[in-house]
């Protein structure tokens, strides 16, 4: 299925909706933002057109169109029918909440045609627990992005039992057409895959921390100045391949090690009591609380920059 430069239909204008719009805006597309607050559209409309400018002045701007051509590519409507008549694409941004998720997509299955993919971008619910007694739900799929998507293009596209392989290829397709970068998971499990990798990786943390052997703080040495700097460029599979001759030499090397330590991992924990207390307030002196805002611009800034060098070196 192509493409084409047809309409997106984007539901929800908070956080994660303006940043679809701006992604589908910049690749050319022409979106329509819907909202059930008609206050939080104009609020949208305005910090997009601030955001786009920003941007542009900051030389951050995506694609090849200028912010002024790209806002104008973007229109709101408090109409969900209107969102939807004849797009080919919509992406569902509304709070993380199953009931609401039911509800806005058995209206948008009351309006929908035949052929418009219907995606959301829930953090953690299946597509089956609300697409299940739609009249359209072989279009239906989710499409999660990591945040903040203008900079991190990981994006997890998961069917349901019922989605068509033209809506899962398609979806695919839209998100690479925009410049991010989509994984595929072949049927839906719960967590998808970027959750379940950090659910562990968050697990063994916290029982090193339990258990006193390292700090909060040095346990977030190893990933930041450790493994995280391999893995913003590669996976842990490819990672192995690269530390031994191959990985089978690498599996005949250290197989045997990495069962017997990974034997001794304990249960999963349940991340509350003391050691949700010990580990908060070894954070809230790292990070105090009034400061969190600060550090997350920060934090914002660093990825920013590591997208840029990544794009250089992807592009020598
Ligand atoms: P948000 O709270 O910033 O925005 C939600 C928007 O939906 C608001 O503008 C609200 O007025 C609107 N809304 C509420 N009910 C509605 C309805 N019935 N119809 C239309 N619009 C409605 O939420 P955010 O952070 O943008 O999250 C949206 C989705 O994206 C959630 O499913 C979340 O799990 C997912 N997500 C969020 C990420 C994040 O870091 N914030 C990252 C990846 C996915």
């Amino acid at each position: 299925m192509s493409t084409g430069k047809g309409k997106i239909g984007i539901i929800g204008s908070g956080l994660i909706g303006r940043s679809w719009s701006m992604l589908f805006a910049a690749a050319g597309y022409n979106v329509t933002l819907y909202d059930i607050l008609p206050e939080q559209i104009e609020t949208a409309l305005v910090d997009l057109k601030d955001q786009l400018t920003k941007l542009e002045q900051k030389k951050l701007l995506r694609g090849t169109l200028t912010a002024k051509q790209q806002y104008s590519l973007i229109t709101a409507t408090t109409s969900l029918a209107d969102c939807v008549k004849d797009a080919v694409y919509v992406q569902e941004c509304v709070p993380e909440n199953i009931e609401l998720k039911k509800t806005v997509f058995k209206n948008l299955d009351a309006v929908v045609d035949a052929k418009c993919v219907l995606a959301s971008s829930t953090s953690t619910f299946v597509p089956s627990l609300f697409s299940a007694d739609l009249v359209h739900k072989s279009q239906v799929i989710v499409a999660h992005p990591v945040n903040p998507p203008y900079y991190v293009p990981l994006v997890e596209i998961v069917p349901a039992p019922w989605t068509t392989a033209e809506v899962t290829e398609f979806t695919r397709n839209i998100m690479e057409d925009i410049g991010q970068a989509p994984v595929t998971l072949t049927k839906e499990i719960e967590g998808f895959a970027l959750n379940r990798i950090q659910y562990a990786i968050l697990n063994e943390s916290w029982n090193l921390v339990k258990d006193g052997i390292l700090s909060v703080a040095d346990i977030d040495k190893v990933m930041s100045a450790g493994l995280g700097m391999r893995y913003a460029f590669l996976g842990p599979l490819e990672t192995a391949h690269l530390n031994a001759e191959g990985m089978e030499n690498y599996c005949q090397r250290y197989s045997k090690t990495i069962y017997s330590t990974s034997m001794s991992f304990q249960p999963v924990p349940k991340m509350e009591g003391d050691v949700m207390k010990e580990v908060s307030r070894q954070l809230n002196e790292m990070t105090p609380l009034d400061q969190l805002p600060a550090r997350r611009a920060w934090r914002d800034n660093c990825l920013t920059q590591l997208s840029q060098l990544k794009r250089d070196l992807d592009s020598k």
